[in-house]
């Protein structure tokens, strides 16, 4: 969350002017006068010359020389370079242009394991590179039906210390997607439109600006003649601009602040297909627990441990099913990581607390924020300390910011004992035995974010920010909560005082040429080419840039990945306290690769209708393409007072989004969904459809765990050659078969959407509807509905009835339903394992088909079910089999019976 009392200001202004974007007043910095390259002066750069080249079956490499005199545009012409092209796989192509010195940074293999080169021939490859020696320019041309599908002739290379641009020419007005993190059009702009990567602080997620993470990667999608995705390897700060004009025609253009050309072309040629390539370059996400889906509330602001049960008291009254239960900062003592405050959040009531909501089958969730409270009497502060953990100052003290405790450290997480420092904290603060017994963790503010505006922040800027936690107990109502101990009473008690420390000196840091751990000597703070990161200059509002870590590179270089780290480093630390069970991190900031091991949530959006469709666009990308499937926004929206209406229609957007989490800021109003009638009845009709769609939903995780295909399909996925798909951002597909439609405008009751050239049924009355290429127009549509739509030609895995929590629903049985397509037939498939640990027994993973007449039930049936889970399958759903008639329930054949998934059956209809 955000408490920048300015920045909110000025964002709400805007908010209220209609402005596109915040831009925070920064000062300027005297001593840096900007210098801007002339358009003359990019033009005239050289480009490169190939020389030495050498072509064998699945490589090219060569020589790249700067062709003339250097231009010098924004930082010094690096004059040796090296190409490498390799056919690594038939569907990759992975194209490198690098400095001959290896000195330029490159993302350490750590944090970006590469991609192994199979070594395919380019004769079989899907993908053919084409290059001129002089100037140097290349062209990836998919073979099948020769489209060009990147083609840099006509601008030169520039390839400075602090420069790098690579134009490609594109098609007119080409289908682009992807290019995250951003609140902008699913299918990006294609006129004078620019992203900027430079990981930030983004309150109320401001469009056309850079936002919490970095990724790299477009995919282009062409309609019959295929998807492809080109993926940058780099973390350096950039701004990609797309954009026409008569004389160039299209193009997208890439301009870096450093790092080197390291490209893989991933050929598709269906979309699903590059999500699996994609994933096999950044890596694929692991399983999350079943839990994870359930539906979980948050707020910053909640007062004290009693209020936190009141809360999930007061969803049980009003039978909303509860699964997790968070907390924001307000359980710290002063605003320390690791820390309870004595009063507010007492240690016995704390865990207390948790072990209630344990008995309750409820889950548990607490925040962590990068800052480390740069004070002595602060245990984890000093134990860091002493195990050198942190990014120093050049005079070797520890680093300075402003986070919410006050004045911290940052951690290094490249230093070598940051990763056991940070378990140990864990160990001690979230142990089982004597701690808060957590069942997942989030970690916040790790662009990261700093409260500091510049790299001369001192005390006097502290004015202005967060005030520090004020602690006087909530009065205590005096009344019991329903299904907790009686004894939820403040316990007053004193603080210690706070003293500084002083620091050790600057343990030495590795730097060696050739290394790749970037160059010497450049301007840490502002490179000449402005990447317009949003929140002003490089170091505004962060980490400084010329920070070096641990091993020797600069957080200029490595900025984007700062949070990356911290989020798989608490990966870690959340495994060695629960080494069986799945982990669930969730981290504000991310880039390429994060999806790895933990997940996202779309940071600090506001309780508005506007934010409330960015949440489809941004999840759109994010599970499709940025292979991060379990992500959500915050449900009724964090910043500002939501309202019943907003919320009603958010609660039910969201139950068919990956992760499901309301959450709001400490100034806004209370928004849990039993706040208002209207809210809670949506609520749990949403939840109640969510929950028998959950083992829907998790086989459909399962598979974007292992195939990459992903758990949400924008239309375009499933609809390549129908053009009226390309743009669709407020509608998707949840799994691959349930079609959502929300109301999208504002306090309206009527929504117009896209039925494809197929066959659907309404999910609520099962009444079949032939889609007819065509939008449709339902009108009173109430606060409490959802248009949802099965795909014909699909069967989907469902319980029965809901349940109150996800270890209930287990315990129920699975209703098939099954959606014949026009052919008449169809085909769904369901997983099942026990839903939380990392090495499973056995596991089912059934597929189910129908060919009109006879059902069937086939595959691996090796999860037998524990604590009174349910492997049954108690009644199928037949829609749409009585021809002529489509109303309604008419068309629909049930067959009950108790079919045990054991093992393979048949039903005859
Ligand atoms: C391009 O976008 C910039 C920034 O949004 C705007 O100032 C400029 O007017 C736009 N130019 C054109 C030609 O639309
Ligand atoms: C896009 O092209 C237009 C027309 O040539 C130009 O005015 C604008 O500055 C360009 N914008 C970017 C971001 O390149
Ligand atoms: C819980 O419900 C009670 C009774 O409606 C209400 O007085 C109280 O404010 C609610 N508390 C919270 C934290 O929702
Ligand atoms: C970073 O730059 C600032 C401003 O020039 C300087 O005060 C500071 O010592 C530098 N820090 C490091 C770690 O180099
Ligand atoms: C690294 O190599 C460059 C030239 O390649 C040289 O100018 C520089 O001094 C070297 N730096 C170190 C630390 O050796
Ligand atoms: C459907 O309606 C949207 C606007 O609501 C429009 O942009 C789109 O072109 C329409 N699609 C078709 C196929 O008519
Ligand atoms: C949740 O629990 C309440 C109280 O036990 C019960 O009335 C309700 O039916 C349950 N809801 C579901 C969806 O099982
Ligand atoms: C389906 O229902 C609609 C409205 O309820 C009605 O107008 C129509 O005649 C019905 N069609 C059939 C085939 O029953």
């Amino acid at each position: 969350m955000f408490v920048g009392h300015v920045g909110v200001l000025v964002a709400l202004c805007r908010l209220a002017q209609g402005l596109p974007s915040p831009r925070w007043e920064v000062p300027p910095d005297p001593h840096v006068a900007k210098i801007f390259a002339s358009p003359q002066a990019i033009a005239n750069c050289p480009g490169y010359a190939a020389s030495n080249v050498v072509t064998t079956d699945n490589s090219i490499t060569a020589d790249l020389t700067l062709a003339g005199t250097a231009c010098n545009a924004y930082s010094d012409d690096i004059h040796d370079l090296k190409l490498l092209v390799e056919y690594q796989t038939d569907d990759r192509l992975h194209v490198h242009v690098y400095d001959a010195g290896l000195n330029v940074f490159q993302v350490q293999e750590e944090i970006l394991p590469r991609p192994k080169n199979e070594g395919a021939k380019s004769s079989s490859a899907q993908l053919e590179f084409d290059f001129v020696e002089k100037p140097f320019s290349f062209s990836v041309k998919r073979k099948e039906n020769g489209e060009v599908l990147f083609d840099t002739t006509g601008t030169q290379i520039v390839f400075e210390t602090q420069y790098v641009r690579l134009r490609t020419k594109l098609p007119l007005d080409p289908n682009v997607y992807g290019l995250g993190e951003h609140s902008d059009p699913f299918r990006l702009p294609t006129f004078n439109y620019t992203r900027t990567m430079w990981n930030s602080e983004s309150p109320f997620i401001p469009t056309n600006d850079n936002l919490y993470g970095s990724h790299p990667v477009y995919f282009e999608h062409r309609g019959d003649k295929g998807t492809h995705g080109v993926f940058l390897l780099s973390s350096s700060g950039m701004q990609i601009n797309i954009n026409r004009s008569d004389t160039d025609g299209q193009w997208l253009e890439y301009n870096t602040i450093g790092g080197t050309l390291d490209l893989y072309f991933l050929a598709g040629k269906k979309a699903a297909d590059v999500s699996r390539q994609y994933a096999d370059v950044v890596g694929y996400s692991p399983m999350y627990p079943y839990w994870a889906f359930g539906f979980q509330q948050c707020k910053y602001g909640y007062w004290d441990v009693n209020m936190v049960a009141e809360v999930v008291a007061n969803y049980s009254t009003a039978d909303i099913p509860l699964e997790v239960m968070w907390t924001d900062i307000d359980h710290m003592n002063l605003r320390q990581d690791f820390t309870l405050d004595p009063e507010r959040f007492p240690l016995a009531k704390m865990r207390e607390l948790v072990t209630t909501l344990h008995q309750r089958d409820q889950r548990y969730v607490l925040i962590l924020d990068p800052g480390i409270h740069r004070v002595g009497n602060y245990s984890t502060y000093v134990r860091g300390h002493e195990k050198e953990v942190f990014l120093k100052n050049e005079d070797g003290s520890d680093s300075w910011a402003v986070q919410w405790a006050g004045i911290v450290s940052w951690p290094d997480w490249f230093a070598p004992n940051t990763q056991s420092w940070w378990t140990d904290e864990f160990n001690r603060f979230f142990n089982a035995d004597t701690g808060v017994d957590i069942d997942g963790v989030w970690v916040d503010m790790n662009e990261a974010s700093n409260f500091c505006h510049t790299p001369k922040c001192d005390e006097n800027e502290l004015e202005g920010n967060p005030p520090p936690p004020t602690n006087s107990p909530r009065p205590n109502t005096g009344r019991p909560i329903p299904g907790f101990p009686g004894d939820f009473q403040p316990t007053p008690s004193s603080r210690n005082s706070i003293k500084a420390r002083n620091s050790k000196p600057l343990s030495s840091r590795q730097f060696a040429n050739g290394t790749k751990k970037g160059l010497q000597n450049r301007d840490w703070f502002n490179p000449k080419y402005n990447i317009n990161n949003h929140r002003g200059n490089l170091s505004d509002f962060t980490i400084y840039t010329n920070y070096t870590n641990y091993d020797g590179t600069r957080q200029y270089d490595t900025h984007n990945f700062y949070g990356h780290m911290m989020a798989h480093t608490t990966h870690s630390s959340m495994l060695s306290r629960r080494p069986t069970k799945r982990p669930l991190v969730v981290t504000r900031s991310t880039f390429a690769g994060t999806g790895r091991k933990v997940t996202h949530w779309f940071g600090d959006n506001a309780s508005i209708w506007d934010h409330y469709r960015a949440s489809i666009r941004q999840m759109l990308s994010f599970v499709s393409m940025h292979q991060m499937p379990l992500v959500g926004s915050d449900v009724c929206g964090f910043n500002q007072d939501t309202d019943e209406y907003l919320c009603a229609r958010w609660a039910m957007l969201g139950a068919f989004q990956p992760f499901y989490r309301n959450h709001a800021e400490i100034s806004a109003i209370f928004q849990e969904f039993y706040r208002w009638d209207l809210t809670a009845a949506a609520a749990r009709k949403a939840i109640a459809a969510r929950y028998q769609l959950m083992d829907y939903a998790y086989t459909a995780l399962y598979r974007q765990t292992t195939t990459g295909a992903p758990m949400i399909n924008p239309l375009f996925f499933l609809y390549p050659g129908d053009p009226a798909t390309f743009a669709i951002q407020h509608q998707w597909f949840y799994g691959d078969a349930l079609l959502v439609s929300p109301v999208t405008t504002d306090y309206s009751d009527t929504v117009t959407f896209y039925l494809p050239d197929a066959t659907f049924y309404d999910f609520w009355t099962h009444a079949r509807i032939e889609g007819q290429a065509q939008n449709v127009t339902r009108t009173n549509v109430s606060y409490t509905d959802i248009p949802l739509h099965i795909r014909g030609g699909a069967i989907l895995p469902m319980r029965v009835e809901s349940a109150n929590t996800t270890t209930a629903l287990r315990k129920k049985d699975f209703s098939i339903l099954v959606a014949p397509g026009r052919d008449g037939m169809a085909q769904g498939s369901l997983y099942l394992d026990d839903g939380e640990s990392i090495e499973q027994g056995g596991v089912s993973d059934v597929q189910f088909s129908f060919d009109g007449t006879k059902f069937e039930a086939k595959g691996e049936f090796g999860y037998e079910g524990k604590n009174g889970e349910s492997v049954t399958v108690s009644e199928i759903v037949f829609l749409g089999l009585k021809s002529g008639s489509y109303n309604g329930t008419a068309g629909q054949v049930v067959k009950k019976g108790a079919w045990k998934l054991t093992g393979g059956f048949t039903v005859e209809v």
